[in-house]
């Protein structure tokens, strides 16, 4: 038998339960073994859940529980859930987790202590959700030499911005839906502000390099400065609005990330990615575009990723999986400020001024554009280029547009 605890009965760590029940007999003939569900951790009391009996609040008695094999952390943040996570690898039992925050942040020492322990970290339901992409980049695509990641890699801001683009309504309007719909952050700021894109664009940067890369070296510009002004003079063209993270291989082992919102022309798949979904796009010199696509948040897509991870540790306890990644450095990552790209703008200025300042433009439009208003699409220049020509200019929005 193997034994199983949840740390956190939210959402996710709720969902992993259910899914624990609901495919029992299946996930049992899977692993070839009985896996069982021995403990919930919470603070808080659930007298009516149908799992009443196996809430306990004491870490330790998981930690001092000889049978326990697997704990799954679904508790969020990077305090708590540090100081479980370490207890519980130190005592020999593996953990899975959702935690894109610790990963992000703690993932280098936490694969590294389960090494030392003989047991194992999982985290593939920490980058989009029940998307399998972990796995697949760093086992599928071990023969590739990768070249760079892209991601819609958040699903609140994803669903935010279709919401937008979709129906017209105020950023907060479609926040709130989005929360109503259990897909944002405990505090949406995460979500909104690129927190929760920067941890996984990390995430997949240390799988897809190599080396660890944190969250504190990653430029991150939220989605809180998209008008729906913006999504009309883009749609205008075709385009949609995304928040990407990306990842780009770099001269001498380096590594550039970033997240920030991008326009992404219509015929570029990541542009039809639309609500909750996420995709990332990975591109490898020998497949050459690969895109994983799916759910990127919620409870069962969540779970079902976790509890993949369950199973995958539980069919063989004790085996290595190699699957982390080098120790970090603070001149790994480097700025993108050498990348080249056309630019959106959207400015008061006439057109004649934003041409004499920037060149080549194509100009957009919009219905109900006030006087003095002028939005275009620039040539292709790095951001340094683009802000110089700008001085001066009374700016109310600029992104890049993907290649
Ligand atoms: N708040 C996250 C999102 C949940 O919206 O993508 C999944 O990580």
């Amino acid at each position: 038998m193997v034994h199983v605890a949840i740390l956190g009965f939210g959402t996710v760590g709720s969902g992993v339960a259910e899914v624990l029940t609901t495919n029992g007999g299946l996930i049992d003939g899977r692993v070839n073994n009985q896996l069982r569900l021995k403990y919930i951790v919470d603070v808080r009391d659930f007298p009516d859940s149908p799992y009443a009996d196996l809430f306990v609040k004491d870490f330790a008695v998981l930690e001092n529980d000889p049978e326990l094999d697997i704990v799954v952390e679904t508790i969020g943040g990077a305090t708590i859930a540090l100081d479980f996570t370490t207890r519980a690898l130190k005592a020999g039992k593996s953990v899975v987790t959702s935690n894109k925050e610790l990963v992000a942040t703690h993932g280098y020492e936490l694969l590294q202590l389960a090494r030392e322990h003989g047991c194992s970290y999982l985290f593939e339901a920490s980058v989009g959700g029940g998307i399998p992409i972990l796995r697949p980049l760093s086992s599928c695509l071990a023969a590739n030499e990768l070249e760079q990641v892209t991601g819609i890699l958040n699903g609140t801001t994803n669903y935010i911005l279709t919401r937008m683009i979709r129906a017209g309504l105020t950023f907060d309007q479609a926040l709130a839906e989005a929360q109503a719909n259990g897909y944002a952050e405990k505090d949406p700021t995460a979500d909104v502000d690129g927190h929760d894109a920067c941890r996984k664009i990390c995430i997949l940067a240390a799988l897809a390099f190599g080396r660890h890369v944190y969250p504190d070296q990653v430029p991150t510009q939220g989605i809180r400065g998209v008008t729906l002004e913006d999504v009309a003079y883009a749609d205008s063209v075709g385009y949609k609005i995304k928040l990407l993270g990306r990842a780009l291989r770099q001269p001498e082992g380096k590594v550039c990330a970033f997240v920030a919102p991008h326009l992404v022309p219509g015929e570029n798949p990541l542009a039809g990615v639309e609500d909750v979904f996420n995709a990332i796009a990975v591109t490898g010199n020998a497949i050459g575009d690969v895109m994983f696509y799916g759910r990127g948040a919620g409870k069962l897509p969540t779970a079902s990723a976790v509890v993949a991870d369950v199973i995958d540790i539980a069919k063989d306890l004790k085996k290595d999986r190699h699957n982390g990644w080098e120790e970090g450095s603070p001149d790994l990552v480097v700025s993108a400020d050498s990348l080249v790209s056309a630019w959106y703008v959207r400015a008061q200025v006439s057109a004649d001024q934003a041409r004499k300042q920037c060149g080549e433009i194509h100009l957009l439009a919009r219905s109900g554009a006030p006087a003095g208003e002028a939005a275009f699409l620039t040539a292709p220049m790095t951001q340094p280029e683009i802000q110089d020509k700008l001085a001066g200019l009374d700016v109310g929005s600029l992104f890049r547009v993907l290649a």
